[in-house]
């Protein structure tokens, strides 16, 4: 069953039902000011950092859920009603969602007249802009009243949330002609305050949330908006809100505007007031003065259309199947921006107070953007290696407004060194950029213990080397990129995090998964290092790779499939041996993707036995049997019910290691088969079992053993955007970045007659046609670059500014 459809022309999912499943939500904002907006206008907005520069204010898990929002209420002579059907849910004649590129528009129709809200955050722009537009489609006049809504948080959304003995005391607002501005604690330690204002003069307005809504009614009902009379209501405390309310009156057929900005201020310390407690408000009339006109907001709207043009505009494949071809040129790309923006802080399933950025999380995430923004991608290199430490191990989150490391959720995963060597050759291979290497880039956030970025990776590098265990592979610490096999963690406190104990300090437990993961960045490392000349520093790092592989070989073969781990006692994890997890999905990535084995046969077999154990037809499950009892000495993994999250669910950014290592096999039907099963848009007509949004990837699908298998959790906000994407466009349809030039090497099912990709690489773009005449998977026949037969399979680098035809035969 479906709740919309897709508006490919358009970049849009277009939401023809306000019931979905969940609410399906929306991102807007590109830069520092941010809004998460779902399909009913429930969401809050935020400045770079969800849990410490919160604007308006947010309920999570509420009854009804997603209550809250920048909502608008119409009273037409006594009929309430709101263009996104909620908060007041009054059944509408007709509803529509538009969910775009960092836009959404919501219309809702009702007795002959049809408000239209777009919402976005104009580039550059601190603010959000809420376009009204209400027409009247009767042959009568109208007399409309207008109220606008939304509730400002106190800064701190945590502190919001809880801290009510002092919370209650401290709103303070003022108003100035039709801008409603949110002072609180301005007087003291904040040099911001936030505003709300719309471009007519007001006929009324509130700024006390109770004398608004009143004490007993909720956001459906407000006693104001039912009366159809505001009360013109100053906060003193208790929950200052912002409300304008304007009389609307329309003759047949005809349409307003209205423009409500809702923005951020920051003054410099001697410019803060105009005068005794009165806030200077120069900065948000100038923005308010920037989109007085609904002309300027299409001009701004357009800008950000064309900003969006140019991002979708580096990579985009032509294969005939509409739901590839979506989510390769739209959908993906844009969720690998949004988790750029917001790391894993602020979603429906993340409230934005807890998480910060993951090292490794935002490491990975980078593979997926940095073809966008490459500017931006070598900053967010820099500000991660910055929070490194000299022994090469990291600080495993870091606050966006600080940027500096921090201790919250622990550190001392032991695969975290290892995504730096990812993220910074994904962008060096991009852009050609070795100057990123040079660069001085502080350890722990101190300058003054500055060292070259090489070093850094260097660091990374030989964070596993010297962190090797009893049988030579690489110490798990407190976790690997499974944050829930704390093989050192035996925790018997329900009030202990898993994340953050490693009562078993200095213990002994192996990962196998981080064995792959050093073969193929510790590769990587030495690719680089020979393209930089240092040939030294290459030998002596490829020798260590070789006993890592030999390792593996030796102690991390289980006979059908890789083992996943040592633990605590020197016990195998992952094994035939095993009565629960006898096998798991990340060693088998990761060493297949090394290619560990590869000629005595390690990776087909163990491929084959994902195939045989852990598929399912809604994705690969992450283990398998799943976990029925607590196992102390795992940890949080044994704690989920069976099925869900890291114990058996389908943990989609897992999936594409195991596609890409089919690709090292050259099994192209299988990679596509794996990828086809996890596509949101592959998935849309199931929407009433998966549940969540079906334009964006999901962190985790409900495994085989679950109650409800193929339900989907946690979306956006998950390393599954990026790695799909890299997967899908380098591996699949096999158009690679590399040091000297774009590297073409398909991996497709047999039955592909051929695509179309074009690529902007270096300042070229590449129109490359791949026809597949003998229907081969893999391997390439002949390549020609404008006529001109080429030796090998990378096109070498050519002048930028042009524009080259390049034509792909496989075979
Ligand atoms: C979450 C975390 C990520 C981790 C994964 C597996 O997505 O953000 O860091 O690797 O779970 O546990
Ligand atoms: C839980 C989740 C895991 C996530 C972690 C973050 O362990 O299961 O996916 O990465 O919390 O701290």
């Amino acid at each position: 069953m479906k709740y919309g459809y897709f508006d490919d022309a358009k970049r849009e999912y277009v939401i023809t039902d306000p019931q979905t499943p969940w609410p399906w939500i929306n991102y807007l904002g590109t830069e520092k000011f941010f809004g998460l907006i779902s399909n009913t206008a429930g969401g809050y907005t935020f400045y770079r950092d969800a849990k410490f520069r919160r604007l308006t204010r947010y309920r999570y898990n509420n009854v009804p859920l997603d209550m809250g929002g920048r909502y608008f209420y119409i009273n037409d002579e006594g009929t309430v009603w709101s263009p996104g059907w909620k908060p007041v849910k009054t059944p509408l004649d007709s509803y529509e969602c538009r969910h775009g590129m960092s836009y959404t528009v919501l219309t809702g129709l009702k007795n002959g007249i049809e408000a239209e809200v777009l919402y976005f955050v104009p580039l550059g722009t601190n603010a959000e802009i809420h376009k009204v537009k209400i027409t009247n489609t009767t042959k009568m006049n109208k007399h409309l009243r207008l109220f606008s809504f939304a509730e400002w948080c106190l800064w701190n959304a945590e502190d919001d949330m809880t801290n009510f003995q002092r919370n209650f005391s401290t709103g303070e607002v003022e108003i100035e002609g039709s801008v409603i501005y949110h002072k609180t604690e301005y007087k003291e330690r904040r040099n911001h305050y936030a505003f709300y204002g719309v471009n007519a003069p007001l006929q009324g307005y509130d700024t006390d949330r109770d004398s608004f809504v009143g004490l007993s009614n909720d956001y459906s009902n407000p006693q104001v908006v039912t009366a159809g009379k505001p009360k013109n209501s100053v906060a003193h405390g208790w929950s200052p809100i912002a409300s304008h309310f304007l009389d609307v009156d329309l003759n047949p057929g005809e349409s307003k505007e209205f423009v409500f900005v809702l923005g951020y201020i920051e003054n410099e310390e001697e410019k803060k007031w105009e005068s005794k407690n009165v806030i200077n408000k120069q900065k948000a009339k100038e923005c308010l003065a920037r989109f007085d006109t609904a002309e300027k907001v299409r001009k701004a709207m357009e800008d950000l259309r064309t900003y969006w043009d140019g991002l979708l505009d580096v990579i985009s494949v032509k294969s005939g199947d509409e739901h590839l071809d979506r989510m390769v040129n739209i959908w993906n790309q844009y969720q690998c921006m949004v988790t750029f923006n917001m790391s894993r802080s602020a979603s429906f399933f993340e409230s934005g107070i807890g998480r910060g950025m993951g090292f490794r999380d935002s490491n990975q995430d980078l593979i997926g953007f940095v073809h966008q923004i490459p500017a931006r991608a070598r900053e967010r290199i820099y500000d991660l290696a910055a929070t490194q430490f000299e022994d090469g191990g990291a600080y495993h989150q870091f606050q966006p407004l600080t940027k500096r490391g921090n201790d919250a959720v622990g550190g001392n995963f032991n695969d975290d060194p290892l995504w730096l060597i990812l993220s910074t050759t994904a962008y060096i291979k991009e852009t050609g950029d070795f100057s990123l290497l040079d660069e001085q880039v502080p350890f722990d956030n101190d300058a003054s213990r500055s060292r070259s970025h090489f070093e850094h990776l260097k660091a990374s590098f030989y964070h596993v080397v010297n962190n090797l265990g009893p049988h030579k592979l690489p110490l798990i610490g407190r976790a690997d990129w499974n944050d829930c096999l704390n093989l050192n963690c035996f925790s018997k406190d329900p009030n202990e995090s898993f994340q953050t104990t490693e009562n078993k300090r200095g213990g002994t437990a192996e990962s196998v998964m981080i064995a792959g993961l050093f073969v193929v960045y510790g590769r990587e490392f030495v690719t680089l290092c020979r393209q930089i000349g240092k040939t030294d520093e290459a030998l002596e790092a490829q020798k260590h790779i070789d006993a890592m592989e030999k390792a593996v070989k030796e102690h991390g073969w289980d006979g059908e499939w890789y083992l996943r781990a040592y633990d605590y006692y020197g016990h195998k994890v992952g094994s035939k041996e095993n009565e629960e997890g006898k096998i798991f999905i990340e060693s088998q990535g990761w060493c297949t993707m090394a290619g560990i084995g590869l000629k005595e046969g390690m990776v087909t077999k163990s491929l084959d036995s994902v195939k045989q154990r852990l598929d399912t037809e809604h994705g690969i499950v992450l283990n398998n049997p799943a976990f029925t009892k607590y196992y102390i000495e795992y940890g949080e993994i044994s704690t989920y019910p069976a099925g869900y999250k890291e114990n058996a669910g389908i943990f989609c950014h897992n999936n594409p290691w195991i596609m890409i290592g089919e690709t090292v096999r050259g099994r192209g039907d299988r990679a596509y088969e794996y990828w086809k099963k996890l596509s949101p848009s592959f998935r849309e007509n199931i929407s009433d079992l998966h549940k969540v949004e079906p334009y964006v990837y999901a962190q985790m699908i409900a495994g085989k053993d679950a109650f409800r298998p193929g339900e989907a959790k946690n979306s956006w906000l998950s390393g599954t955007a990026s790695w799909m994407f890299y997967t899908i466009t380098q591996f699949i349809l096999g158009i690679r970045p590399s040091y000297n030039g774009l590297e073409i090497d398909p991996c497709i099912p047999a039955d592909w007659k051929g695509y179309t990709v074009s690529r902007k690489f270096r300042g070229v773009t590449y129109v490359i046609n791949i026809k597949n005449p003998d229907h081969v998977m893999k391997g390439i026949r002949s390549i020609r670059v404008d006529g001109a037969l080429m030796e090998g399979n990378i096109i070498p680098l050519m002048p930028a500014g042009k524009s080259y035809n390049v034509e792909v035969v496989m075979g």
